[in-house]
């Protein structure tokens, strides 16, 4: 795993989320700042047609694309309307203050 530095925990803003481009080569992410205050790191490009995902369209702990709507749990990155396209899911971690996720290892 590499770890990499993404930003403050600070910078997140509480239960909510932010998204932050070129993380990797093609890679946009997006970060959530969920209960307990964990932290969950998603590839913010949408699994039907990669529309980019934006935090401002979450509510109740869905997801909303804004392009067609498909819906994601932001907990889980399951796709309520289509099963078996969920988010991708990066491993993501808080240590001191700072967040950090490993680009280079997709979870799912
Ligand atoms: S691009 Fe997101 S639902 Fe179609």
């Amino acid at each position: 795993m590499a770890w990499k530095r993404l930003c403050g925990i600070f910078d997140l803003p509480v239960r909510g989320g932010r998204v932050f481009m070129d993380v990797a080569d093609d890679l946009d992410l997006i970060i959530f700042r969920v209960e307990g205050g964990n932290v969950i790191a998603y590839d913010a490009a949408c699994p039907h047609a990669g529309a980019l995902l934006r935090p401002e369209n979450e509510m109740g702990g869905v997801l909303v694309c804004y392009i067609h709507h498909w819906r994601f749990k932001v907990d889980t990155g399951e796709c309520l309307d289509v099963p078996q396209c969920p988010l991708i899911r990066y491993p993501a971690q808080i240590k001191g203050f700072d967040v950090m996720v490993d680009p280079d290892n997709p979870l799912t």
